[in-house]
């Protein structure tokens, strides 16, 4: 297996307050599993643009955002483009993920291309989501967040049997939650995704001389794989 694997959290809360602590929670239950190292994006405090669509980045091909020059650091799209896992965080807002959460997804445009490959397609992402309310929209919160995940091409890891979606966290708005069920379902989700990307890293590293990243997209070779995207205009 390569040296160690990397799982990447980013919390999409405007402040250092529950999502943080639900983050930390889930990347130190991760760090349990020898051989893996956990990386975090806070984008508390952080102002991020949503992509305007200009496609500046695909025409000058430099990986970089042609249109701002606000708090979206390049080093964030090489943390996204070298992780084995992602894990996303964010405070419910109107039972759903905050703007800036949205905002920070929208931003990895610059390496769509690469995501078509298929180099994103044996990567796993899970999702928290941190509301005030006992039943304020963490479900909904959390489909949506793994909705998002699948555009990365990165697959879900739900919590099993034991909770569907990803972990919820019921905050009562203090930031210093203590929510038991809430710890648990982050320690689980942790330990688990951290399990997986393990298996699933070991398993790309044994086949790797008859495996491609367009294998992973699900495709037998480049050639289909190009065809196939200039049908459908990509
Ligand atoms: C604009 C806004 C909308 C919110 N909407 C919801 C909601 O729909 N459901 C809910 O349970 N909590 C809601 N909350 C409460 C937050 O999700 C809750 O306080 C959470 O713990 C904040 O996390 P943080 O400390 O990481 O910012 C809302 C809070 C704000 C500021």
């Amino acid at each position: 297996m390569k040296e160690e694997c990397r799982i990447l959290a980013v919390s999409g809360s405007p402040r250092n307050g529950a999502t943080v602590k639900a983050t930390r929670i889930c990347l130190e239950a991760a760090e349990e599993i020898p051989g893996i190292k956990t990386e975090f994006i806070n984008l508390a405090n952080k102002q991020i643009n949503c992509c305007i669509n200009c496609n500046g980045c695909f025409r000058n091909k430099d990986g970089r955002c042609a249109a701002f020059n606000d708090d979206f650091l390049e080093e964030y799209l090489y943390l996204y483009a070298s992780c084995d896992a992602l894990i996303l965080a964010s405070p419910i807002y109107e039972m759903s993920l905050t703007g800036l959460l949205s905002n920070f997804i929208s931003r990895l445009r610059p390496i769509a291309e690469k995501a078509r490959s298929g180099a994103f397609d044996m990567r796993f992402g899970a999702s928290i989501a941190v509301g005030g309310m006992r039943n304020g929209g963490q479900d909904t919160t959390l489909s949506t967040i793994n909705r998002k995940l699948q555009t990365l091409s990165i697959n879900v890891v739900g919590g099993g049997v034991q909770f569907y979606n990803g972990a919820a966290v019921w905050s009562k708005n203090q930031k210093d939650f203590d929510d038991e069920k809430g710890i648990l379902e982050l320690q689980v989700l942790g330990r688990k995704i951290a399990y997986l990307t393990k298996a699933m890293r070991c398993g790309v590293d044994y086949m790797k001389d008859e495996i491609r990243d367009y294998n992973y997209a699900g495709f037998n070779s480049r050639e289909q794989m190009n065809d196939i995207y200039k049908k459908i205009g990509l």
